[in-house]
């Protein structure tokens, strides 16, 4: 095994499968046995969820909403989010906590990195809700802030596509895919792997990242594994 203690970013409109809104169960409980078998190999599982299939700040603002509104909105998003994943994560027989950056404590704890930690220690997966509870800031930033907090060894962002490509592969199929980048490439070739401030926070405090497709069942243990999936992106 090559990662000890991972944070996984898993997109929230992933979450959508061949819906257009909300949450496929399908695909959560797909998402819920990737889990499920990385946590038999005794990988230590922080994971941020995305709420893109439910409510985004950035295009409510195109809507003439306030920014600062609509993020608060996309926040309370992740948790719906977090907590569907949560309850597949508990329906399989996984031990779990969630943490919310925003208190709510009814549904959640709130996010303390020492308890983050000990429950890593414990072997329950930790769920970080509510982004960094910032607006302005997306949940890749939030996933970056976690990662380097738990001291993740690496952060896994599942996707749809199956690495960096040197332009949208469902848009040109001839993009070329890359399996290793550093940082500076990807600042020099404008790759667009996550917003600039959450990239930058993983480049600062050497937090490596890889890109790969979630939709494939196998491949998050892959990675874990250290099989060549994805795209690696590091120092
Ligand atoms: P250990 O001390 O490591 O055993 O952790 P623990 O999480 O089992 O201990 P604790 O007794 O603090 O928590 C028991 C349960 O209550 C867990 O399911 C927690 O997620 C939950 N819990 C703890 N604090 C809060 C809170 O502020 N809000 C909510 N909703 N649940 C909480």
């Amino acid at each position: 095994m090559k990662y000890k203690r991972i944070l996984l970013k898993l997109s929230g409109e992933a979450l959508m499968g061949k819906k257009q809104f909300g949450i496929d169960n399908e695909i959560l409980m797909q998402y819920a046995e990737e889990i499920k078998n990385i946590s038999k190999l005794d990988v230590e599982i922080g994971v941020v969820v995305g709420g893109g299939n439910i409510f985004r700040g950035v295009q409510a603002e195109r809507g003439g909403m306030d920014r600062t509104q609509g993020d608060y909105m996309g926040m309370l998003a992740t948790m719906i989010n977090s907590m569907a994943l949560q309850a597949a994560l508990e329906s399989i027989g996984l031990y779990t906590r969630l943490q919310s950056s925003i208190e709510m404590k009814e549904i959640a704890e709130p996010f303390i990195k020492r308890r983050a930690v000990r429950h890593l220690e414990k072997g329950r997966i930790v769920i970080f809700g509510a982004g960094t509870g910032n607006p302005f800031f997306t949940t890749d930033s939030a996933a970056s802030l976690r990662a380097i907090e738990i001291d993740a060894d690496v952060i896994l962002k599942g996707t749809r596509v199956d690495g960096i490509y040197s332009e949208d592969p469902e848009l040109n199929p001839a993009a070329e895919k890359y399996n290793k980048l550093t940082f500076k490439e990807v600042f020099n070739k404008e790759i667009k792997v996550m917003d600039m401030t959450a990239f930058t926070l993983c480049k600062e405090n050497n937090v490596p990242i890889i890109v790969f497709n979630m939709n494939e069942p196998g491949n998050l243990k892959k990675v874990v594994l250290g099989d060549e999936v994805g795209t690696l992106v590091e120092m």
